[in-house]
């Protein structure tokens, strides 16, 4: 007798039998709940059109590009090294940019660390998804400032942390609030996350006094600092600043920088130092499962633009006085036509500032007043950690020309007065 064959019921059978059968084929992990595009890459869509001065991205200059360096930099990694240049290799980084890296480091921000306690990674937005994979658990909590980089708390959000935000002002994370927090917060928090050195969106530079504060309190409560210095370079006045990985002789420190400011963030190359033997050898199989390793290729062509310290610097050199004139005239023409009512912070390098307009402006509802004018910002409110300030916006000053600078900060001056006026 001929077996009866099973009968191949579909999905919508199987619905229609047992009302619980969930008919969706992707069902989401619970985490993406949490994880939303940025609202800052959604503005973008909107802004970058072609015929609008916009202050919104984040980009650096691209006619700064150092394209020619680059160029003979990848033929000759190609010529003397290509087999390995396009092979794959290990996950740790380059061996000779490892070690470049722990020079360079020791050269222009104290940092004493050894080649193998730096990894190479695929940009720092990789570093904070590492560090976030690592380190946090569901509900865990991470201390940041308020406002924040948003690029962290789009990371952080993907392993379901909890924020504590602490309050800034012009100079940086405010210690005495930091205290408070460590003092009421249970369970301890995991990491304090933190950018010290011409904050993203802010543009302000966490004081010597403050750091050395923040090292002390945090070695105190036994609370791991990350330092993220993507802009550190990017100084056009005042004085440098030892990092707080310095400042705490490296110990429950991680910092993170990247080539993304001063060479160009296409690249996506970066570095994490990691002094911690057993978080290192935690953090090399996350990346490992992320990536394999940063490309083989880019690693070698930084290297080898890089390790010509009168070309890289040189570079920085020419960059600086650019951006400085830029930050100056948007300072300038910010005084010649905001209404009374707004302020904004003088950053001392960098890429941002961030202006605060009258109290009843929405600056949400002025991004679409502005771009009838054809300007365009980011509205602050997604960088406040609980969203309630309404009246900040941040603005780039690296991406846009003089005279685009000067053109667009009129138009946004026009739209806030109407704005007032009650246009809408
Ligand atoms: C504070 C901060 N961290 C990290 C990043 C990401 O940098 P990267 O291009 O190296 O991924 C940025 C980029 O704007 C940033 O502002």
């Amino acid at each position: 007798m001929p077996r009866a064959q099973p009968r191949y019921r579909g999905l919508m059978s199987l619905a229609a039998s047992d009302p619980s059968f969930d008919t969706r084929v992707f069902r989401f992990a619970a985490r993406m709940g949490r994880l939303k595009a940025s609202a800052i890459r959604e503005i973008l869509k909107v802004t970058d059109m072609p015929d609008v001065i916009s202050f919104a991205g984040g980009l650096p200059a691209p006619e700064l590009f150092p394209i020619q360096q680059f160029a003979r930099a990848c033929q000759e990694v190609l010529a003397n090294d290509g087999q390995a240049a396009l092979q794959y290799s290990v996950t740790e980084g380059y061996p000779p940019l490892r070690r470049w890296v722990s020079e360079y480091l020791a050269r222009v921000n104290e940092i004493q660390c050894t080649p193998d306690q730096v990894l190479i990674i695929s940009g720092s937005q990789q570093g904070l998804d590492l560090i976030g994979k690592t380190l946090l658990d569901p509900g865990d909590s991470v201390i940041i400032e308020n406002p924040a980089y948003l690029g962290a708390i789009q990371a952080f959000d993907a392993y379901e942390a909890q924020y504590i935000n602490v309050a800034t002002d012009d100079e940086g994370m405010i210690p005495a609030d930091l205290l408070r927090v460590l003092q009421e917060a249970k369970p301890k928090p995991k990491l304090l996350y933190i950018v010290p050195n011409f904050h993203n969106p802010t543009g302000v530079t966490l004081s010597l006094r403050r750091r050395k504060e923040i090292v002390a309190m945090a070695a105190e409560f036994g609370i791991p600092i990350f330092e993220d210095d993507p802009y550190g370079r990017l100084r056009y006045a005042g004085e440098h600043l030892p990092s707080l990985m310095a400042l705490a002789q490296s110990r429950n420190c991680i910092y993170m920088s990247t080539v993304s400011k001063t060479i160009a963030p296409g690249m996506r190359v970066a570095w994490l130092v990691i002094p911690d033997r057993e978080l290192f050898e935690r953090v090399v199989p996350a990346k490992q499962a992320a990536d394999l390793h940063t490309s083989s290729f880019t690693q070698r062509a930084v290297y080898t633009y890089a390790k010509d310290q009168a070309v890289f610097e040189g570079h920085i050199a020419e960059m600086l006085p650019v951006y400085a004139r830029r930050r100056d005239l948007m300072i300038e023409s910010l005084e010649r036509y905001m209404p009374e009512g707004s302020s904004w912070t003088h950053p001392e390098g960098g890429l941002f500032l961030w202006a605060r307009m009258p109290e009843s402006v929405d600056t949400e509802e002025l991004l679409s007043l502005a771009s009838r004018s054809k300007v365009a910002f980011v509205p602050g409110y997604p960088f406040w950690v609980n969203r309630v300030v309404r009246n900040t916006m941040r603005l780039n000053f690296s991406n846009a020309s003089d005279d685009m600078i000067v053109e667009g900060i009129r138009r946004l001056g026009d739209a806030v007065k109407a704005y007032l006026a009650g246009e809408r």
